[in-house]
């Protein structure tokens, strides 16, 4: 036990009606339920249960630190019921992101995806959580940067001494699974070498250089876990605001210009992340086009308090018309790259057993 907080926002696709549309509304009050228990039976301090298109999303916060097996062991029980209704109701991809029968203490590589943060609360702590549907993990790179490295985005770097001196990155790279940091704004030319390719370099963590933890995202990569395609990774980042750090309008200002993320049908495919509220949060043409939800609580002796829908605004509009503007654009592509992913990308998907197919039919020389 400690003083400090911790947020974990854990998420797993178990089903979802019609087709990966959306989290049926059973699945989410039974999350609720067995949350709310644990905050009675004293494990957690207080919970939000919400969904971005197929995946259910706990929001939890407790004093058990990052990785503590017993929150773990929760989120993963929770998956488990829910499954079990899934299965009953006949949902789409019943119980797709439980990967592993055998549960051993972290729900890491073993399907869902996680983000962590712990700190010592401050005076006011606002947090916002992004939560991205039809989409990797590597689509964070773009607004991470922006919000914590650009100062055509974020006015702060250059008013606020107390983000004056900069922020650390840290970086994944999930196929070699090894991981670097850069210091901004001197390495930012080395920092972008690396993060302009998302699907292999993905931003996990920044911390301002006083050490103070700004920034968490999940990295969690499905088909490298499983071996075979099954689904995106639809990622999710906690951002703490203010008082030293970007301001909540710093933080959601990247999304007003969409950019371009893999994921989308059949994980296969590039197009914009469409900022959207909670309500219009389920992804439909072409499966998509993918999405992103940004919730707004303050923290209060581990209360949540909030949720504030921050896409849910006038202020978006733009964004998301600027967004299926770029969708039309894409779709209009068909089945060619760029629309769809690289060679490599594809790796992940499906296609290389219609290559197997194929195979016999080349014939050598040209
Ligand atoms: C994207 C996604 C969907 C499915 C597509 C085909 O992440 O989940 O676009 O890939 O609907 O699904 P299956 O193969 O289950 O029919
Ligand atoms: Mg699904
Ligand atoms: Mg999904």
């Amino acid at each position: 036990m400690t003083e400090k907080i911790t947020i974990s926002v854990i998420k797993a696709d178990v089903g979802s009606y019609p087709g990966h549309v959306r989290v049926h509304p059973e699945l989410l009050s039974k999350a609720e339920g067995k949350l709310k228990k644990a905050k009675k039976d004293g494990l957690l301090l207080d919970s939000f249960v919400t969904h971005c298109g197929d995946d259910l999303e706990l929001i939890m916060t407790h004093r058990r630190g990052v990785d503590a097996p017993e929150i773990h062991e929760l989120a993963w029980k929770t998956f488990e019921d829910c499954t079990a209704i899934a299965r009953k109701m006949k949902l789409y991809g019943a119980g797709q992101d439980i990967l592993s029968e055998a549960f051993s203490g972290n729900v890491k590589g073993l399907g869902p995806g996680v983000a962590e943060i712990e700190f010592m609360e401050r005076a006011s702590d606002p947090i916002v959580i992004f939560m991205a549907d039809k989409t990797e993990p590597g689509a964070w790179n773009p607004p991470l940067y922006k919000i914590f490295a650009d100062p055509y985005n974020t006015a702060g770097l250059i008013i606020d001494p107390g983000l004056h001196d900069g922020f650390i990155f840290e970086v994944h790279d999930v196929i070699q699974e090894r991981k670097i940091e850069f210091n901004t704004p001197e390495d930012i030319y080395d920092l972008l070498a690396y993060i302009g390719q998302p699907g292999r370099y993905v931003i996990k963590s920044i911390r301002r250089k006083d050490g103070l933890i700004a920034a968490v995202a999940s990295t969690q990569r499905l088909s490298l876990i499983a071996g075979k395609y099954v689904g995106k990774d639809d990622p999710i980042c906690i951002i703490r605001a203010q008082h030293g750090l970007p301001a909540v309008g710093e933080v959601l200002e990247p999304f007003a210009s969409p950019h371009i993320v893999a994921g989308w049908m059949r994980g296969s495919h590039h197009g914009p992340l469409m900022p959207v509220s909670m309500k219009q949060a389920h992804p439909t043409r072409f499966d998509g086009p993918p999405r992103v939800i940004a919730l707004g609580f303050q923290i209060a002796g581990g209360k949540l308090i909030g949720p504030v829908d921050l896409f849910d605004d006038p202020a978006f509009e733009l964004a998301r018309k600027k967004a299926l503007e770029i969708a039309d654009i894409m779709r209009a592509q068909g089945p060619f790259e760029p629309h769809r992913l690289s060679a490599e990308e594809m790796e992940y998907t499906t296609l290389p057993k219609v290559e197997e197919k194929l195979e016999k039919r080349w014939k050598k020389g040209i």
